[in-house]
């Protein structure tokens, strides 16, 4: 039976077996050194060689970075050493030889690493960015989970556009139309009736022709939607929701963050309450700074990331006009060129990460703004109906969990925190 390196520390002085990955191998004279990556840690073996039978001297020092192994030694408790512990090797044992690994600790361009990303993904970065977006899809369930939504699992395949008919991936569904998912809110909000606060998190696609650093085909996407909730209440719980994320992340991924050198401070000051601040005044500070921006326009990155520039913190820009936003925003009571809507825009560039808003509940109304948009009226039949049977007021959210996790790494582009990224002219591995 072999042990986790990250289980090394309560075997002190014990006899122990170890099996992974070379890390690193590092040969002198009469000693050398094997650095182990077991996926729960890494280990340095020390050689003696005069202490070791020459096949085993021979088979370890002639070891490729990447070739699988089982190493047995005792453990020593070393403060130098990475973990804390070192092993005194007595055996080696080989059990994939590995051929000569693609990616060397060297500078290596973007698209090289991209064509090894099945390779690429056991190096520290990459590893320590996966291992921060696990833990904040777990805390994104325990979240929702604790404060009693329900999980809606919705379908990828569709005939009805969630968004708008520009990005869509669209194929043939035995002689139907079919497009991918684009979001699941549609079908979100059709289960709050059934259960008043619900969430779905899946894969959602968008044939974005924008080759940008915040942009993948693919992407996964987290949608609540509660019943009886306003526009303001959703924003509430977009808050509380970041700001839980964001301490999770500090407190369980502490290594992760040191390896991605993610500055703690940043994150800590992701705390209630979050700047709101409305489309209209967007726009006149936009304009006061010279920026001659035209009110009715969405806005782009330069804009966005002008807007998050202003705080130190994740910022709402609410209320967008109807013509920048999707079909199922509800109109403003107190100004019809408006929608009940926010995006959050995080800090430091990293652009808009939710976008969320009241929803149309009134029956004409979305008929008339799926009329406006030239969308397939017959395609909307059933989502129609939960204006007929009991209309209610809610609200929702999307935040694009790439995005959110780039932002909280640290990492330039959402491309890594994604294990095997869609981009625009990228479908392997
Ligand atoms: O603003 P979006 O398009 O909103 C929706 O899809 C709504 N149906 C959500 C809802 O109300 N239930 O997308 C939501 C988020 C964006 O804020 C962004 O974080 C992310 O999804 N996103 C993308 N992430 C990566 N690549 C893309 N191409 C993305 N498009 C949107
Ligand atoms: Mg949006």
């Amino acid at each position: 039976m072999s042990h986790l390196v990250r289980d090394l520390p309560r075997h002190a002085d014990e006899t122990v077996t170890v099996t992974g990955w070379i890390a690193a191998v590092r040969v002198h004279a009469r000693v050398a050194f094997l650095v182990l990556r077991d996926g729960t840690g890494t280990v340095q073996g020390v050689l003696v060689k005069s202490q070791l039978p020459a096949d085993i001297w021979e088979l370890s020092t002639s070891l490729t970075r990447e070739s699988c192994v089982a190493m047995t030694g005792v453990v020593r408790p070393d403060p130098r050493a990475p973990g804390g512990h070192e092993l005194t090797v007595s055996a080696v044992e080989l059990i994939g030889a590995g051929e000569e690994f693609p990616i060397q600790p060297k500078e290596h361009g973007v698209e090289f690493l991209l064509d090894h990303r099945h390779l690429w993904l056991r190096s520290n970065l990459q590893r320590a960015g996966l291992r921060v977006r696990a833990e904040v899809e777990q805390a994104i369930h325990d979240f929702f989970y604790e404060r009693d939504f329900v999980r809606i699992d919705t379908p990828i395949l569709t005939g009805s556009i969630g968004e708008s008919a520009g990005t869509l991936f669209e194929t043939d569904y035995f002689g139907e139309r079919a497009f991918l998912a684009q979001t699941g809110q549609l079908y979100a909000e059709c289960a709050c009736p059934a259960f008043r606060k619900v969430y779905c998190f899946g894969p959602t696609f968008r044939a974005e022709k924008s080759k940008t650093r915040r942009h993948l085909t693919e992407f996964w996407m987290i949608e609540p939607e509660v019943a009886f909730a306003d526009s303001n209440d959703n924003m509430d719980l977009q808050e509380e929701f970041v700001c839980s994320i964001v301490a999770r992340a500090l407190e369980r991924c502490g290594p992760e963050l040191e390896v991605l050198e993610r500055d703690p401070g940043r994150l800590e000051a992701v705390r209630p309450p979050f700047p709101r601040i409305s489309y209209g005044e967007v726009v006149e500070r936009l304009n006061a700074e010279g920026r001659g921006f035209e009110w009715g326009r969405d806005l782009g990155a330069i804009e966005e990331t002008t807007v998050s520039s202003w705080f130190d913190r994740p910022v709402f820009v609410y209320n967008y006009p109807k013509e920048a936003k999707a079909f199922y925003m509800k109109e403003n009571p107190d100004d019809a060129r408006t929608v009940l809507c926010n995006d959050l825009l995080a800090p430091e560039g990293y652009g808009e990460i939710i976008g969320g808003s009241q929803r149309e509940d009134d029956l004409d109304r979305l008929l008339a703004r799926i009329r406006e948009e030239e969308l397939p009226e017959e395609a909307y039949d059933w989502y129609l109906d939960l204006r007929r049977y009991g209309t209610f007021p809610h609200s929702g959210f999307g935040l694009g969990l790439e995005r959110t996790v780039a932002w909280i790494t640290g990492r330039p582009h959402i491309r890594e925190l994604v294990p095997f990224p869609r981009l625009i002219n990228r479908l392997r591995p």
